[in-house]
């Protein structure tokens, strides 16, 4: 009894009425205006240089990189220019310690290892014909060739981008902290690893996985628009949606295209309400942000994904197990349980560690209806070193948990319905009856069931949406966003390198390419031109 009360106080806790879904909303869309109004604000509204969609007839083969918050892909991918796309990655866990090492340079030198080996492995024409080539010295026609990759970098954090290969780390989130790196341009750091390795790449976009995103949405999603909105519900979440130029008032350094009238914006939502004006705010969410790297900042993002609820999770737990009058996870003898046994935690448990409880676990509690809880209960034996847990130990995890699980869905609602009525298609005659369309991807939307439709009932609750607007918003899984939107950006930014280099430039790229061997080359080159030249 102790425990199914505690449990139903817990879950009261992390409700979200609809009347909060409303203020939430409000509060995102002013939000939304002050980030295009200024700079600094705790939504950070930055805009990408990238004016255009596409819309599915795009071709070629590009490199992506993904740097999301678990793992890194190195990826190549064709466009077909039917809608359709090929690609090949490799996937490499990024190792904890490089995410808060003392330099971000063994960082970005494990990124450009990881491109060697793709390239050796699955391009390694391109790779040979570069090494040939920099052994021969060819001409300049020659050096500025195809097989030197052009590569869309996916780098899934808060940066000021200033060009569509140049953007400045604004700050680390999702648990990485190397300082060294805030400020600096992080195009240049990965190109300076790559050159130190001599590989056939060039950096040629710049792309947050939310804007990789929009983009892959649109390319394979044929319709009379593009997409509005494209969001990540994965270790982080965020979103990047197309605004009208008119609404960005603040200064934009970079140059860009005016004559769509549009640009995307990659609004970094996680910090949305970072000054908990209306964000709801639990006992547990305090020890969480109190105990994070980055305290008070991506206030959104630890309530919503899928890095922070197992963490919230654990700590709600944690606070059960402290509490004697409550029999969650052991008992006084065999005849308290189902199983006839004794229940019991072991110490090493991941539940008394910090970021122990994985928010998979979260998941295969949702979907365990059977019963017993036999799934869920196996789970918790070995996941989380519960000796026989009992049926009411498993009510209480899978209720508390759903609870957790769903307040972020009606959070991420939030997000997206903002976003909705900031681009006025609801109302506008244009789009009358036309779907919106929003492209999500990550581990949180893919795999926790029935994300979306907790969204969708939030959704209809909010004023100005309802039940028929609701219908029109069509959330897809966007799957591989961010190699495939990456490519996009690297093709874009390669059809803008129109000027081709004279000689001059050319072999003055080529000397800072060079090793040290062809770099004799290179001087006796330029020489000789300059002897041409002067002759
Ligand atoms: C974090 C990052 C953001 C990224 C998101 C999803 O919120 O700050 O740039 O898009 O995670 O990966």
């Amino acid at each position: 009894m102790a425990l199914t009360s505690a449990t139903q106080r817990l879950v009261a806790q992390f409700e979200y009425t609809d009347e909060n879904v409303n203020i939430g909303v409000k509060e995102f869309l002013r939000q939304i205006d002050e980030g295009l109004h200024k700079s600094g604000t705790s939504m950070s509204q930055i805009p990408t240089y990238v004016t255009a969609v596409p819309n599915g007839t795009e071709k070629g083969l590009y490199l992506a990189v993904d740097l999301g918050g678990t793992n890194l892909r190195v990826c190549s991918v064709r466009l077909n220019g039917d809608n359709t796309f090929s690609l090949t990655y490799n996937k490499s866990p990024i190792p904890k310690l490089l995410m808060v090492a003392k330099s971000s340079q063994e960082l970005f030198k494990f990124i450009a290892e990881h491109i060697a080996v793709f390239i050796k492995e699955h391009h390694y024409d391109h790779y040979e014909h570069h090494i040939r080539r920099r052994e021969t010295m060819s001409s300049p026609e020659g050096f500025r060739d195809e097989h030197i990759f052009r590569l869309g970098f996916t780098f899934s954090f808060p940066v000021q981008q200033v060009g569509i290969n140049k953007g400045f780390l604004i700050r680390w989130t999702k648990g990485f902290d190397i300082p060294d790196a805030i400020g600096k341009d992080v195009c240049a750091l990965l190109q300076e690893e790559i050159d130190r390795l001599h590989l056939p790449v060039k950096v040629a976009a710049l792309v947050n996985d939310t804007v990789g995103t929009l983009m892959a949405r649109s390319y394979t999603s044929p319709g009379k628009t593009g997409a509005l909105l494209g969001a990540i519900f994965g270790t982080g979440t965020n979103g990047a949606y197309i605004e009208k130029l008119s609404n960005i008032k603040k200064d934009m350094e970079g140059e860009y295209d005016t004559s769509t009238g549009e640009m995307v914006i990659n609004t970094e939502w996680g910090s949305f309400d970072n000054q908990l004006n209306v964000l709801p705010t639990t006992t547990y969410d305090i020890k969480l942000d109190q105990e994070s790297v980055n305290p008070g900042i991506q206030m959104f993002e630890k309530r919503v994904s899928g890095m922070f609820l197992g963490e919230i999770l654990r700590i709600v737990l944690v606070s059960l197990l402290q509490d004697e009058s409550i029999p969650l996870f052991h008992d006084d003898n065999s005849s308290h349980n189902d199983w006839k046994s004794t229940t019991s935690i072991a110490a090493q448990s991941g539940m008394f560690k910090k970021w122990g409880l994985d928010s998979a676990i979260m998941s295969v509690a949702a979907l365990d209806n059977t019963p017993d809880l036999g799934t869920l209960r196996l789970e918790l034996d070995s996941q989380l070193d519960v000796y026989s847990p009992s049926l009411e130990d498993a009510h209480a995890f899978k209720a508390i948990a759903a609870a957790i699980a769903r307040r972020a869905a009606r959070l991420s609602a939030v997000a997206v319905g903002a976003i909705v009525l900031q681009s006025g298609k609801l109302t506008d005659p244009a789009f009358a009856g036309e779907p919106i369309d929003v492209g999500v991807d990550g581990s949180l939307v893919e795999h926790y069931p029935h994300f979306r439709t907790m969204m969708y009932e939030a959704l209809k609750a909010i004023d100005g949406i309802g039940e028929a607007g609701a219908e029109r918003i069509r959330i897809g899984i966007a799957k591989d966003g961010s190699g495939v939107g990456a490519a996009l950006i690297a093709l874009v930014a390669a059809s803008m390198e129109k000027k081709r280099p004279t000689t001059i430039e050319w072999l003055a790229q080529m000397r800072s390419e060079a090793s040290l061997k062809t770099l004799k080359e290179v001087d006796s080159a330029v020489e000789q031109e300059a002897e041409e030249t002067a002759a």
